[in-house]
């Protein structure tokens, strides 16, 4: 007699199930793009620009062409004879493939060298001689406005100037009534500084046209093969059909792998003409300088506050500094990301949003690393204000909040900037991280350390991360409706194979998209392999960023696990000779109401979709499902830190940092705490150590891993993690929201406020990341605030 099988046994909902991944991760067996050999392969190497904004009077590759073994040198001039020196960006604006007329930031792609090994096209790309004419150079968004600035982007037609856009949302008359009607105004200015994703692995491609079947094949660490395909299609003027993009195991993403870069476009041209395949692997310092950077944002605002505590209305600018091409992903609706998800937790009748981006000779910024389209920034602004505001008011950092929180009963919410935010317990979140921190014991500790001259505080940072876009109604990139996808095909043995739109980079989605399987259908977890990042096998799909995955692909899994359960129940009806209406469904198992112990498993339905199927019933168990979510979803977290500063060395460090982490329903409650911590660590990693910069003449400071810090297992503090507040998504099938960048996204704002309660009285408003001693030391030493200042030229 068939049974019910057990959820957490079977690997469903819930269990913390071992990554499946991992077994050939551990062992060295994983399969990076960088590992792929294939017969005949060349090695391609990129020329980079060592000046950030130059005039390019001649290229002489005479010397390289000569050097033996080298089959192929690109520049920007024989781009432009097939028309490929510009390619469309993911934003709508054009960056150059190999530069024609001008260099814009250092280490642009000049030209490129496809040789027998990569050691030869090195040596090749080292003999192009190009003669440069230094131009003025631009590193931020003051200089980039100012009177009589150099255009920047003078290929273009209609930009006479370096700004790409002037962007609001909000109301801002509204807004101006209420700020005349506040008891206090609380200001705030910060910088959120450059920073870079880093993933170990670099980006790559190898390129593999086949003349005879007019095939091309691209392997490449793409987090969005399908965007890839279509964007390959349109500038390489290829049939879609005859593109196969392949992403390989991905040695971390987090926004790096989404844009397209002139590295993945090159390799493919030269490989469609010299017929062979052509490997580009980027080197650490070429992706520290050249690819995917993120923030640079300037953003101020104010307040306007009762004095009681109640925040009344928010007015906020950002200046966005995007680099030399406006080139990360964005929904196209909304010009600086979901910036204006900034205090979708707090009770906010009324908000008001400026925002610009300008070009400037820096590599193209702005990509969403860890987060949903620049929530991050939007965050961090977020709970500096409501601290700066609760300093100005002399009100405690958590009752401010606590009492501007949307409150459960209040959902859904609409947010002064329009996102419908669904469900939370923000509340209670709160309480559980102030009662694990031990707020008022803390405070205690504090005031008498404080007295003995030890400086410690605590930082409370909350946030609310819109995740999953789209609804197609209001999300697409280049035209493209965000939507997500998976495909479900059981065998006759009840084994299945799945493979969605979306693509892990060390997510875990191999295992946990087929514990959702397990959840549905009841087969066990380990029946289930998942494979992603084909375009030739996987549905379509808008790939993995902005932590999509879960709320939308995830969602997908869900509903073509219910097609398989639809057709399944009518097969069991069959076997069961009885109409499906008498049919009812236990995990794993359909039963006869009447008679429970009569019953079949979902095995045996599936044996019988290819072996005993009713007449007229299609044989097979397969199916695809689309899914276009209604709305995002929305986690919630409180972070809070609590630390120790040095007033001698501004070194601080950190003494706890508790996490109370919303995202709904866990799949797997093990590899979501993995997620929190990663992001925990990113976060603290942004607010002490990671710096990359820029000279006044546009170079690049933090190339490489001695300037640019990434914490080890040493460096990195613990963390506690808790888990018990979970407000199922009211839309999403399995009720789960996103995890994957939350913390990373929430985290930061925990830091820097506790570093800034430390200092509490000596009247320092703020200090901008990432918090290196020397500015913590200056901050205490001068009293005063210490900013990222933007460099100025040495002429000005
Ligand atoms: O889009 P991305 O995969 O980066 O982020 P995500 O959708 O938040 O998922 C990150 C990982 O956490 C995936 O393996 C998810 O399946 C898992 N997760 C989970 O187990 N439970 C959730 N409620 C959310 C994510």
């Amino acid at each position: 007699m068939s049974q019910a099988v057990d959820e957490i046994k079977i690997g469903g909902l819930g269990a913390s199930r071992r990554r499946v991944e991992d077994n050939r991760f551990i062992r060295g067996k994983g399969n990076y793009t960088d590992d792929i050999v294939l017969p005949g392969m060349l090695h391609m190497e990129i020329l980079r620009s060592p000046l950030a904004h130059a005039r390019i009077k001649s290229i002489d590759a005479s010397k390289a062409w000569d050097i033996p073994g080298v089959h192929l040198v690109l520049t920007g001039e024989m781009m432009a004879t097939r028309n490929l020196a510009w390619m469309p960006t993911l934003s709508y604006d054009t960056q150059a493939v190999l530069a024609t007329d001008k260099v814009r930031f250092q280490g642009q792609e000049v030209a490129c060298v496809i040789a027998d090994d990569p050691y030869i096209a090195k040596d090749a790309c080292e003999a192009i001689v190009v003669d440069y004419e230094p131009l003025p150079v631009i590193v931020n968004p003051t200089q980039a406005v100012a009177e009589g600035a150099p255009v920047i982007r003078d290929d273009k037609e209609n930009q006479p100037d370096n700004v790409i856009y002037d962007w609001e949302v909000g109301d801002r008359d509204g807004t101006d009534r209420a700020f005349a009607g506040a008891d206090l105004v609380s200001k705030l200015e910060l910088h959120y500084p450059r920073s870079h994703p880093s993933p170990i692995e670099c980006c790559g491609s190898i390129a593999d046209f086949n003349r005879a079947t007019s095939k091309l094949t691209v392997y490449m660490t793409t987090q969005a093969p399908h965007i890839i395909r279509a964007a390959v299609a349109m500038v390489a003027e290829l049939p879609e059909h005859m593109i196969r993009i392949v992403s390989p195991d991905i040695g971390g993403g987090f926004g790096n792998k989404v844009p397209i870069y002139p590295g993945y476009v090159c390799s493919i041209l030269a490989s469609i003409l010299l017929e062979r395949p052509v490997k580009w692997i980027e080197d650490k310092s070429g992706n520290l300088i050249s690819t995917g950077f993120a923030r640079d944002v300037y953003l101020k605002g104010e307040m306007a506050l009762r004095k009681d505590g109640k925040i009344l209305a928010v007015r906020m600018h950002t200046d966005a500094d995007h680099g030399a091409f406006f080139s990360d992903a964005q929904p196209s609706k909304f010009k600086i990301g979901l910036m204006h998800s900034a205090f979708a937790a707090y009770d906010i009748p009324v908000a008001h949003l400026t925002a610009r981006g300008t070009y400037s000779n820096k590599a193209p910024g702005g990509v969403a690393y860890r987060c949903s389209f620049r929530v991050t920034e939007a965050m961090f602004f977020q709970e500096r204000m409501v601290q700066a505001a609760a300093d100005d008011l002399g009100i405690d950092q958590a009752q401010i909040r606590a009492m501007n929180f949307v409150r459960d009963d209040q959902f859904p919410h609409r947010t002064p900037f329009g996102f419908l935010t669904d469900s939370g317990q923000y509340g209670k979140c709160l309480d559980v991280a102030l009662k694990a921190i031990d707020y008022e014991n803390f405070r205690r500790e504090q005031a008498e350390a404080r007295s003995r001259g030890r400086l410690l505080g605590l930082g409370i940072s909350t946030m609310t991360e819109p995740l999953g876009a789209g609804n197609s109604r209001e999300y697409d990139i280049l035209g493209i409706k965000m939507f997500d996808s998976a495909d479900l095909k059981v065998h006759m043995t009840g084994k299945a194979i799945l493979r969605t739109g979306a693509k892990t980079q060390g997510q875990g989605h191999e295992t946990t998209w087929a514990q959702i399987v397990a959840h549905e259908l009841g087969i066990p977890a380990e029946d289930v392999v998942v494979e992603e990042g084909d375009t030739d096998t996987a549905p379509f799909g808008m790939g993995t960023y902005a932590s999509r995955s879960t709320p939308v692909a995830g969602a997908a899994v869900a509903m073509v696990s219910r097609k398989i359960r639809a057709k399944a129940r009518k097969l069991a009806a069959h076997l069961l000779e009885v109409s499906e209406e008498d049919i009812e469904w236990e995990l794993g198992r359909f039963y006869v109401r009447s008679a429970p112990d009569r019953g079949v498993t979902i095995q045996e339905c599936a044996i019988a979709a290819y072996s005993n199927m009713p007449d007229g019933m299609e044989p097979g168990l397969e199916n695809t499902a689309y899914y276009d979510p209604p709305n995002l979803t929305w986690p919630f977290a409180v972070y809070i830190a609590t630390v120790e500063v040095d007033p001698q060395t501004g070194v601080w460090d950190v003494l706890k940092l508790v996490a109370v982490d919303d995202c709904g329903v866990r799949i797997n409650p093990m590899i979501v705490e993995g997620q929190i911590m990663g992001g925990l660590t990113e976060a603290y990693a942004m607010s002490n150590m990671q710096f990359i910069t820029f000279d006044a003449e546009g170079n690049c400071v933090g190339s490489n891993y001695m300037d640019y810090l990434l914490p080890t297992a040493w460096e990195t503090p613990g963390f506690e993690l808790h888990s018990e507040v979970v407000t199922p998504c009211p839309h999403h099938p399995i009720g789960a929201k996103g995890i994957g960048e939350c913390a990373a996204v929430g985290g930061p704002a925990a830091f820097v406020n506790a570093v800034m309660d430390a200092l509490s009285g000596t009247g320092v408003r703020n200090i901008d990341m990432p918090m290196l001693p020397d500015r913590v030391w200056e901050a205490i030493t001068y009293r005063r605030d210490v900013s990222g200042a933007p460099p100025v030229r040495s002429d000005d």
